[in-house]
């Protein structure tokens, strides 16, 4: 979803924020903007595409930038953000959805002409026009957040300096250095600069001048400056050509990271799901893989775990009830489909989550961090695996066996670069091959049916091939009648079902298909095979072969995988 970074401070602004939005663009490149403050009026650059069509010079130690995911309002320049009131005193950017922006236009601008589709444009508007009447910014402000109705981030910039930010429903962070100060829609853009921290709460809203001043309700707040403990260093690509290629490697010490796990943490986790009446695990997009292996290794540990993705769970959500536990999993813990479905229960929330000081984060009941560090890269790799090692190292400690689960944990963790390395010929091979194909299958049972859903996923966020998943026992169930000489069928050969799951094999081979296998046994069938060692945590191993021949295969084709197109990291609309 979109990104929104503000600075004000001694420095040029436009710099900063042109560095900030480059580490931002993971939320979306369809446009971006920036606008800095100036007497008599505010300079705006905007362009369609990315960052590095935006202008990085324009003067002023104050300003905003933005790039966009776009929702409302086709990919133009005209609907790039920063948004102008029609006096060019106020500019804005907006991160998520005004749901009553047509009311408005009717009931407070119908004097106004618009100049964009966004439903954005009336926020500077209304702004505008509330600082006109009003007596200080801060009851503007107030008047301003009356009137909107949606889920927005919000940050503006007067053209006396001021920078102005609000939130409601989508994350807003305000970076804190002496007499500088960033706002941004995560941690990533300022790290560099600073480690300290201020969440915004929903409903508060900001102003700095000088100095920063937080308000909800009409009245002024506290909240806490945290230490971020990430590296600055983690958010760059340090000499890979992708940030996608270097979180892939980045894994052998992430696991290990995600399985340091806090021993009381844990046993407080696994207290509130033994307790638990039914215990349900959710999340979207690759954290609903983590989740539903999550769910397995759980069953494994004697639990009642359901699983469902958020989004669909919401659907049945009168079923959970406030004895019950939901883990929510989640990279970036402001995903706008898993935080709806939580608002809707009563049941306790355990979050499994990346980023700290997230929306989901600061709402469950208990957190697990899976301390991955920034992940930048769309489509999801190190943060899945890291889940993996918490939902895995919290069923052993169910089991009670926590210590020798992260012993097992830490060895498996140590064999990651070998699988990619020991393999890299045949990953190498493998992308050669499916760039040529237009269409992938993958089939797995069990634990290995989430490793399907896992790999056809970044293969096709990433290649744009077209690819599905499906349980082997349902592939002969219909999906069969498209399998033709040379339709790539890709098998996770796993141990415990290999007898099922071998036969799934055979039965596409026999109609022509190329089978591509993962495991520790090959089949003869096999026209590539990758090799995963024998281990008590294969399902890390057995993904990374995937995530980097999807990353070859999205390179090969002249795609950005970094950016796969459509796509944003962090999506934080319905
Ligand atoms: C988006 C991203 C995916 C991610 C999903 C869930 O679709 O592109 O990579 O898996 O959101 O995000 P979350 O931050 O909740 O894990």
């Amino acid at each position: 979803m979109c990104g929104i970074v503000g600075y004000h401070g001694k420095d040029e602004a436009s710099d900063k924020i042109y560095r900030g939005l480059k580490k931002l663009e993971y939320r979306g490149y369809d446009s971006a903007g920036m606008a800095t403050a100036g007497n008599p009026s505010i300079k705006v650059d905007k362009a369609v595409g990315t960052v590095d069509n935006v202008s990085p010079e324009i003067d002023g130690t104050s300003g905003i930038g933005h790039t966009r995911w776009a929702t409302h309002g086709g990919v133009t320049k005209e609907n790039a953000h920063p948004h102008m009131g029609e006096k060019e005193k106020v500019a804005v950017v907006h991160n998520g959805i005004i749901d009553n922006y047509a009311e408005i236009k009717e009931e407070y601008l119908d004097d106004v002409e618009f100049t964009s589709e966004t439903d954005t444009e009336v926020i500077p508007h209304l702004l505008e026009k509330q600082l006109e009447a009003s007596r200080s910014i801060q009851e503007a402000v107030e008047n301003v957040i009356e009137i909107l109705e949606g889920s927005y981030a919000v940050s503006a910039v007067l053209h006396t300096g001021e920078l102005i930010a609000f939130r409601k429903g989508s994350p807003l962070v305000l970076g804190v250095l002496e007499e500088e100060y960033f706002i941004a829609s995560d941690v990533t853009p300022f790290l560099e600069h600073t480690e300290k921290a201020v969440f915004l709460e929903d409903d508060d809203y900001m102003i700095i001048n000088g100095d920063y001043e937080i308000y909800n309700s009409g009245d002024r707040v506290e909240r806490e400056v945290k230490e971020i403990d990430w590296d600055a260093e983690e958010a760059s690509k340090e000499g890979f050509d992708h940030f996608m290629e270097k979180e892939i490697r980045e894994q052998s010490k992430t696991v290990k990271r995600a399985a340091f796990q806090d021993r009381s943490d844990m046993e407080e986790a696994s207290e509130m799901i033994e307790e638990a009446e039914d215990v349900y695990l959710t999340g979207c997009g690759t954290a609903s893989f983590a989740a539903s292996l999550g769910a397995r290794y759980l069953r494994d540990a004697g639990v009642q775990a359901h699983t469902e993705q958020a989004h669909e769970l919401e659907y049945r959500s009168d079923e959970i009830n406030e004895d019950d536990v939901v883990i929510a999993v989640s990279q970036s813990g402001e995903t706008a489909d898993l935080l709806s479905l939580l608002e809707e229960i009563e049941a306790d929330v355990l979050a499994v989550v990346n980023v700290v000081g997230s929306t989901l984060a600061r709402t469950s009941d208990h957190t697990l961090y899976v301390n991955a560090g920034p992940e930048i890269g769309v489509a999801s790799t190190k943060a899945f695996t890291a889940q993996l090692a918490v939902l895995k190292l919290l069923s052993s400690t169910i089991d009670e066996r926590l210590e020798e689960g992260r012993e097992e944990l830490l060895s498996t963790a140590e064999k990651i670069d070998d699988v990619i390395d020991d393999n890299s010929e045949t990953i190498r091979e493998l992308s050669d091959y499916l760039v040529e194909k237009d269409h992938a299958y993958f089939i797995g049972r069990n634990h290995g049916y989430d490793l399907a859903r896992e790999a056809n996923l970044k293969l096709k966020e990433l290649s744009y091939i077209h690819a599905e998943a499906f349980p082997g026992g349902e592939f002969k169930h219909g999906t069969l009648a498209l399998v033709e000489d040379g339709t790539p069928v890709i098998t996770f050969l796993k141990d415990e079902s290999f007898d099922d799951i071998h036969s799934n094999m055979k039965e596409a081979h026999s109609r022509g298909a190329d089978i591509i296998s993962v495991g520790t046994k090959q089949a003869e069938e096999s026209l590539i095979h990758i090799d995963i060692p024998e281990d008590e945590n294969p399902e890390l191993l057995e993904v990374v072969p995937f995530q980097m021949a999807s990353y070859l295969t999205s390179v090969k084709k002249g795609n950005n995988p970094d950016k796969p197109r459509n796509l944003a990291k962090s999506v934080t609309v319905k």
